[in-house]
């Protein structure tokens, strides 16, 4: 398959499964590849094990991201969201969100929460273009190189989804 053709096939939407222990190696080594301190296997493990939403992506035979979300009383926390880099900017991210909006949504939840360090533009744009808005900030929430970098609390409301 030429390089081309393989953008084209990128651009289809995924198709989502529930994450199993068959897939963590894969997801652990996906979070290794795009994050410089990674969520572990265990991390992921523990998640599934939790009763999180826990979602992967896949395009044919490549694994193409996943999606972890833990359901509250009236809102949803999106915990982790990755995609990987060779298929990143296709619309993986947005397309994974927004089954996470409909999901949620159906739970009976009001609003979707997330943390996204403030260096992260990469994830802070797909947020914003999905309707999140921020809403707050907590100080050293992530590890970084040097000392701790502070989280931004950005909140997104899912009432429009039951009302369409
Ligand atoms: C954040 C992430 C999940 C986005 O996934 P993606 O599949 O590339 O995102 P999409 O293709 O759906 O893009 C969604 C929007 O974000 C924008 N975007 C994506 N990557 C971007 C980048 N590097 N810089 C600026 N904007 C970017 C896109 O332009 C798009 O906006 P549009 O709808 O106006 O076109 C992906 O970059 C990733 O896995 N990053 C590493 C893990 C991570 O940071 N997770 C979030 C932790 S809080």
């Amino acid at each position: 398959m030429s390089t081309s053709s393989l953008l084209v096939a990128y651009r289809q939407p995924p198709e989502i499964f529930p994450m199993r222990e068959a897939d963590l190696d894969g997801i652990a080594a996906l979070e290794a590849r795009v994050e410089t301190f990674p969520w572990t296997r265990a991390l992921f493990a523990d998640s599934l094990a939790a009763g999180h939403l826990a979602w992967v992506a896949r395009q044919g035979s490549c694994l193409a991201g996943f999606l972890i979300l833990m359901s509250g009383v009236e809102e949803a926390h999106l915990l982790n969201i990755a995609v990987a880099p060779e298929m990143q900017g296709h619309g993986y991210g947005a397309f994974l969100l927004q089954q996470a909006f409909t999901w949620a949504t159906s739970q009976g939840a009001r609003q979707m929460l997330l943390e996204v360090r403030p260096s992260n533009t990469a994830a802070i744009t797909l947020y914003q273009r999905q309707g999140f808005t921020e809403i707050g900030r907590r100080k050293n929430y992530y590890p970084a190189a040097v000392g701790r970098e502070d989280g931004l609390l950005f909140s997104r409301i899912l009432v429009a989804e039951i009302q369409a």
